[in-house]
Parts: structure tokens; C-alpha cells; sequence
């Protein structure tokens, strides 16, 4: 934990509903809590960060705790920045943004949004910032899922190649080398235990590896349900038989709760053996929406485990 809170950037991604958002705020908790000044930054998403802390995010930084402060990252509107950036001209990258032109150009060149979005992020990680805005010790993203998450790691390396000449390939080329860079850049992959996303886990720390070279720093298995039986208990309760339809559905609730933690606990083990990076779990908290309270637990753990 401490080598990658040492890191400037930690990217959160994995499947669809696997938990990113709740990895990357209980992560952003954790590293507050270790004294370091964070950024949690949301891609394309309206405010879910902010949201999990009571609060309300825009494109400027919001402050969600001590030393925890939030960025939602528009594509469109860091695709703005970017072009003003470039051209130094507010006007001029007004004109050219809303043009049919750029709208072609940004089609025409796949990839663009990401490398804009990436780019951004990459701007929140740097000691001196493009934009103009505070420093951070570290900036954690909430990255797309998955597929879009690669695409996004994989962008400025798609445009290093294309553009190799100009101020676009050079800045391309100095984001990817920091993404690329474990001193600098983490990656967190959030799963859950169950055998698709397991599967897309392994296959994703394999993608990553083979097309960027980056390797996955830990994999949080999220959502896990507690183990509430020992294997005495189980038998005892498959043991007794009784004519009391409320003691009979509460008998097999715990059954068949015991069969699923099990079934979970063989896809962490399986996960176990075909990762790399190493694996932590995370508990299944039972509230029907998790809060600041529950996010401090969450992060508390996270901080034992990883
Ligand atoms: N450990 C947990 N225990 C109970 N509920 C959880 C836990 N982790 C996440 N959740 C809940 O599961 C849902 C999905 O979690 P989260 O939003 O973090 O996933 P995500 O990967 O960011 O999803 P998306 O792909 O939609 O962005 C949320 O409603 C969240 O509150
Ligand atoms: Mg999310």
C-alpha cells in the first residue's frame, strides 16, 4: 500500500458494476487518511464520486473530505481544454471545438476522446499542471470498464505512433511513457467473485501486459459474502429436520447462503492461481446504499489488505 500510494496516478478499473467507484473512493480515503493530498477523478459519469460523499461534482475540483477532492472529467469538455492548450487561443479553440471540422477531425482520428480524457487525468498527476490547477500528491480514476479502460491506457501509445512528429506525438508520447511507468502509474483492477469476472479479470491483466507492457499492481475482489458457517455448523444445520415452515426457510436461507460464500471463495482461490498481481477481497456490506460510514469500513480494509 505504502509503494502505491507512493505513485502520482493509480487507475481504477475492471467490469461493469464490479465496484470501481467504491475501490477508488475507499482508496482515495485511505491515502488521505496516509496524509497525501487526492484527487479522485470520474470519467464521463455525473458526479457518482461526489455523490457517495453527499456532495455535488463539476468539472472543477470539489473538496469531499480533508485532503479528498473530486474532478469529473467531461470528454467533450477536456477536449476544449486540450485544443486551447494547444493553440493558446481560447477563441480560436471555441471556433475550431464547435466547428464541423474538428467534429470530422475528431472522428477521423479514433481515439481522440480518450487521448483528451487520459490526458487530463494525466494532467491531475503532475507536479506542475498544464491547466493551471492545484498540485495533488496523487490522483486515483475512476477509469471506464474494462474495454474502454484499456482503450483509454492504450491512446496516447496509439497516437505516439501515428503523430511521431509535432507537439501532439511528443505529448502523447510523454503520457504514454508515464502510464507506462509503475513508479509513477498504478493499476487497480476491481472484480467481482463470480466465474465471468473472474475470467475477464485474468484476460484483462493479460491484455494489458501483452499490448502495453503495464502489469496490474492488485486486483480487489469486491462484494464478497461472509463465510458465516464452519463446516460443523453446516452439518448440524443439514441435520435437523423441523415441521415449522418459518425454522424450515430460515434453515435453507442459511444453506443455501453458506453454498454461495463457498462458490465465491473457489472463484477468489481461482483467480488466485491464474493472477499475477495479488488478490484482495473486499466484504459484501448489507445497507442498501453505501455512505461515508461504509466506505471508511471498506477503506479500512483495504488498508489491511493490500
Ligand atoms: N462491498 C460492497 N458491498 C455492498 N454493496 C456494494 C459494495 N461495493 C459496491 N456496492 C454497490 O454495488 C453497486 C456497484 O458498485 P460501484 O458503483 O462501485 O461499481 P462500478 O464498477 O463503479 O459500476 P459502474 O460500472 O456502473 O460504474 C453500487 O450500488 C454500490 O453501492
Ligand atoms: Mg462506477
Amino acid at each position: 500500500m505504502a509503494s502505491l500510494f507512493d505513485k502520482r496516478l493509480i487507475v481504477v478499473t475492471g467490469k461493469g458494476g464490479a465496484g470501481k467507484t467504491t475501490v477508488a473512493a475507499a482508496l482515495g480515503l485511505a491515502a488521505a487518511r496516509r496524509g497525501k493530498r487526492v484527487v479522485l477523478c470520474e470519467v464521463a459519469e455525473q458526479g457518482r464520486l461526489a455523490a457517495l460523499f453527499g456532495a455535488s461534482a463539476t468539472h472543477a475540483e470539489t473538496e469531499l473530505a480533508p485532503s479528498l477532492f473530486t474532478v469529473s472529467v467531461d470528454p467533450e469538455q477536456a477536449k476544449q481544454e486540450w485544443l486551447r492548450y494547444q493553440l493558446k487561443s481560447r477563441t480560436l479553440a471555441g471556433v475550431l471545438g464547435g466547428s464541423r471540422l474538428f467534429q470530422y477531425l475528431t472522428a477521423a482520428a479514433p481515439g481522440l476522446s480518450e487521448l483528451v480524457t487520459i490526458g487530463k487525468v494525466w494532467d491531475l498527476a503532475q507536479l506542475e499542471r498544464r491547466t493551471g490547477g492545484s498540485v495533488f500528491d496523487l490522483a486515483i480514476v475512476d477509469a471506464p470498464a474494462t474495454g474502454h479502460g484499456l482503450a483509454m491506457l492504450r491512446a496516447p501509445s496509439t497516437f505516439a505512433a501515428v503523430a511521431r512528429v509535432g507537439p501532439i506525438g511528443r505529448q502523447a508520447e510523454e503520457i504514454d511513457r508515464f502510464l507506462r511507468d509503475a513508479k509513477h502509474t498504478g493499476v487497480i483492477a476491481a472484480a467481482l467473485p463470480e466465474e465471468m469476472p473472474v475470467n475477464e479479470t485474468v484476460e484483462f491483466e493479460r491484455a494489458l501486459r501483452r499490448e502495453l507492457n503495464i502489469s496490474v499492481d492488485a486486483i480487489v475482489v469486491n462484494a464478497v459474502h461472509p463465510a458465516r458457517f464452519g463446516p460443523d455448523d453446516i452439518q448440524r444445520l443439514r441435520n435437523v429436520s423441523s415441521a415449522n415452515p418459518v425454522t424450515q426457510a430460515a434453515l435453507s436461507a442459511a444453506l443455501s447462503e453458506d453454498t454461495r460464500a463457498r462458490a465465491e471463495r473457489a472463484q477468489v482461490r481461482r483467480l488466485r492461481r491464474a493472477a499475477k498481481a495479488p488478490v484482495a477481497t473486499l466484504p459484501r456490506i448489507f445497507e442498501p446504499e453505501l455512505g461515508r460510514d461504509e466506505l471508511e469500513r471498506l477503506s479500512a480494509e483495504l488498508e489491511r489488505r493490500l
